[in-house]
């Protein structure tokens, strides 16, 4: 991570920032032709000379020893190259147990023959082909002394979670918790589960990676390049500037390309033991391990109300899985804090501890799981109320962050929940359940959720180079997951310096190019695109100084801060006959180039005046059979409030891609374990479904005018996770309000509704 930059920036908007014909344009993401006709190069397409090929072998147990591995049966086969187990693992210079980055957990590199969940590494296969390695490694035919494994939140003892940084949220307390409860007409208390949810990124986990005496090369996706250097630097003894990572395309991160994984240090491994270049792609079964996971939850949800029907009480207490020797804790009652203006807030986390891989961060994590059941608890408050959902939430809205008091930063949440409804047609929605029926026959129910999720920002750093020729090069190591940010960065960037898109040079994704910091928490755009706007600007300040010092510009003289820069010139805001070309001052001046740097955080006074978050509201349309039960998402309007939009298109697609991924938390993505052995049953595409194009129908995306002055200099909040967290509690309020079923746990499977 780049340091906190020196001049913090101002927690208000700066109001010199003006932004150009770049920015706010739906354009086109840059990358799409190239992924579409398939010339993009992902991590697995390089293929150096002498390639040798890794296949891991996954435990198919999840809980004991690995008591016999046929090791010589797997080097006998022609093709093996080497095989590695705990037996004969290399040494690694750093610890496999410590965390060296900020996104880090405990990794399975071979460290001994324990079993700590199904599909954790217990050997490594090398091979000259493929087939080969992966022949030998099913040749190992191992055999396990197996304990019985603890995969479900019934199966350990409940822990309070001990707060400390990442994944082991705090709980937070406001108010009175005993008097809101007293005070409360009227009450519920329910529980709801979500279940836990694998990373299915289009693109696996993969690695190239290629010594060079202690030069370390790798291809490997990343939602954080510098910070993969910092973790594999540490592992493998070597400093941090002799580790060059590529990832110029990721097919999807969604949190798991945030983290140093243990099949990654594997792969280096073998390649340094080797001598050769060696290349490691996981199988799809493989993702469902050793590279995180959306744990489990069960979350209880006290809420009270007063005769007025507002809250006097919000008491959100969440249960989460987590693996026997790292710590990661579904922060889902976080949900909880920062929404209704509740008398007393609690939010609580507990967790247990299972024979599974450690959980990670995942796509809006805490609040996707959090407001799932926050969001069906106040849709059961509102029915208990008499009230209409929405006017129910329009009741309990929060004008200032609830405990603390904060202001928020910007919220147009009420904008978002009009301007939702509006579209939706909500006001037709008759209050009781079960009185629609399309001509078809189907029971149809209207829901809604909302949505939040903080906007945070990282450090970032960018350099931008003006040319002689006019035209500029940009650079930051700022990675695209697939969300659009080389396309949304380079319009900011284009902004900054006053040129246009076709004048820009675009580079990201090398982690040579200065640390754009990592894509996650949806706070890419602002970080990585803040520290661009900064290089831009002192590019142009230079440029600025030259003009303003040279007796034969028409810009002699000229304050620095009355300059703007717009299509190629510099002129006088306000008189815009009074400037000149970017090319006249720099050839005048005899200057080949000017290069700027810039860096972005948040000063943490800007985080203690202001609460920052997304909103959202997302409404729901569900049609069900009445006998077979079958569920479907008929339509989906959801209506987003995150600052300024760079990109239009872009912004709409990821909050498209949030929605439906809503649908799949709702009524799809579960992952089951076999009791007896602890495996996973369903590791695959065929068995762990997702939305397709058939589950997908009528999706609109709103985005709501939103002016923030304070949460960064730019305005932007984030769309990247949102989409998630509304949708998941309106799909379940319309499946209640389409049946008169409350089925509180997700996803809702049609056995749920046939045995209401
Ligand atoms: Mo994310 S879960 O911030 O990639």
């Amino acid at each position: 991570m780049s340091e906190p930059m020196s001049e913090p920036m101002s927690d208000v908007l700066d109001r010199s920032i003006r932004f150009g014909s770049n920015a706010g344009q739906p354009l086109t993401r840059r990358d799409g032709i190239a992924k579409v006709t398939g010339t993009a190069t992902f991590a697995a397409d390089n293929l150096p000379d002498g390639l040798l090929h890794a296949v891991y072998l996954p435990a198919t147990i999840a809980r004991g020893r690995v008591t016999k591995l046929d090791v010589d049966a797997a080097r006998a086969h022609p093709g093996v190259v080497a095989v590695y187990t705990p037996e004969n693992r290399p040494p690694l210079q750093g610890d496999p147990d410590d965390k060296p980055t900020m996104f880090s957990f405990r990794i399975e590199v071979l460290q001994d023959d324990t079993v700590r969940y199904a599909g954790q590494p217990i050997a490594l296969v090398l091979g000259e082909t493929l087939e080969a390695a992966t022949e030998g490694a099913r040749l190992l035919n191992p055999d396990y002394d197996m304990q019985t494994p603890r995969t479900g939140l019934d199966d350990g003892d409940p822990f309070d979670v001990e707060p400390g940084g990442f994944g082991r949220p705090a709980g937070t307390t406001h108010g009175d918790i005993d008097a809101g409860h007293a005070a409360a007409a009227k009450a519920i208390d329910v529980t709801y589960r979500t279940a836990s949810q694998y990373h299915n990124a289009m693109e696996t986990h993969a690695i190239v990676a290629q010594w060079d005496g202690d030069q370390l090369l790798l291809d490997v996706p990343t939602q954080a390049l510098n910070m993969t250097c910092a973790a594999y630097a540490y592992f493998f003894g070597i400093p941090v500037e002799n580790v060059t990572v590529r990832s110029p395309y990721l097919g999807g991160g969604f949190g798991s390309k945030a983290i140093p994984v243990g099949p990654s240090v594997l792969a280096i491994l073998a390649a340094r033991a080797s001598g050769r270049p060696v290349k490691l792609m996981l199988t799809r079964q493989q993702m469902f391990g050793p590279v995180a996971h959306r744990g489990a939850t069960r979350q209880r949800l006290r809420l009270g109300i007063g005769d007025d029907a507002a809250l006097t009480v919000l008491d959100h207490d969440s249960l989460s899985e987590t693996s026997t020797f790292d710590d990661f804790h579904e922060p889902a009652a976080n949900a909880s804090q920062g929404l209704y203006a509740a008398g007393a807030i609690r939010s609580s986390h507990r967790g247990v501890r299972l024979d599974i891989g450690t959980p990670g961060p995942m796509r809006a994590p805490g609040e996707a799981s959090g407001a799932a059941a926050l969001e069906c608890a106040m849709d059961e408050m509102a029915e208990a109320a008499g009230m209409d959902p929405l006017e129910f939430r329009l009741k309990n809205y929060a004008e200032t962050e609830p405990g603390t008091g904060k202001p928020y930063s910007s919220k147009a949440l009420r904008d978002c929940y009009l301007q939702g409804a509006e579209r939706f047609g909500w006001a037709g929605r008759p209050m009781a359940p079960r009185q629609m029926q399309d001509e078809d026959g189907l029971l149809t129910g209207w829901g809604m959720g909302t949505a939040l999720f903080p906007a945070p920002m990282f450090a970032a750093e960018a350099r931008a180079t003006l040319r002689a020729d006019g035209s500029a090069l940009v650079e930051t190591s700022a990675a695209d997951m697939g969300q659009g940010s080389w396309t949304s960065l380079a319009q900011i960037a284009a902004d900054s310096l006053g040129l246009s898109m076709d004048q820009l040079e675009f580079h990201a994704g090398h982690s040579s190019l200065p640390d754009g910091g990592v894509a996650g928490g949806s706070g890419h755009t602002a970080t990585a695109g803040g520290a661009l706007h900064a290089a831009g600007r002192d590019t142009i300040r230079q440029l600025g100084e030259l003009a303003a010092g040279d007796p034969a510009s028409p810009l002699y003289g000229a304050g620095n801060a009355s300059l703007v820069a717009q299509h190629g010139r510099l002129f006088v805001e306000g008189d815009p006959g009074r400037g000149e070309s970017f090319t006249d001052i720099l050839s005048r001046a005899g200057v080949p180039e000017l290069i700027g740097s810039g860096k972005a955080a948040r000063p943490p006074e800007a985080g203690q005046r202001h609460a920052m978050y997304s909103h959202g509201a997302v409404f729901a349309e569900v049609k069900v059979d009445p006998e077979l039960c079958q569920m479907r998402v008929s339509r989906l309007v959801g209506a987003f409030a995150a600052g300024r939009i760079i990109n239009p298109k872009l912004a709409e697609s990821q909050l498209m891609g949030g929605m439906i991924w809503g649908i799949g938390f709702a009524l799809h993505e579960e992952a089951k374990h076999d009791p007896r052995t602890g495996r996973i049953l369903n590791a695959d595409f065929a068995g762990y479904h997702v939305p397709v194009n058939a589950d997908v129908c009528g999706l609109e995306v709103v985005t709501v005018h939103e002016d923030d002055p304070f949460v960064n200099p730019l305005g932007i909040k984030g769309v990247g996770e949102i989409g998630i967290v509304g949708t998941v509690g309106a799909i379940g309020n319309a499946i209640r309000h389409a049946t008169g079923h409350r089925i509180r746990r997700f996803p809702i499977r049609i056995e749920d509704l046939l045995t209401a």
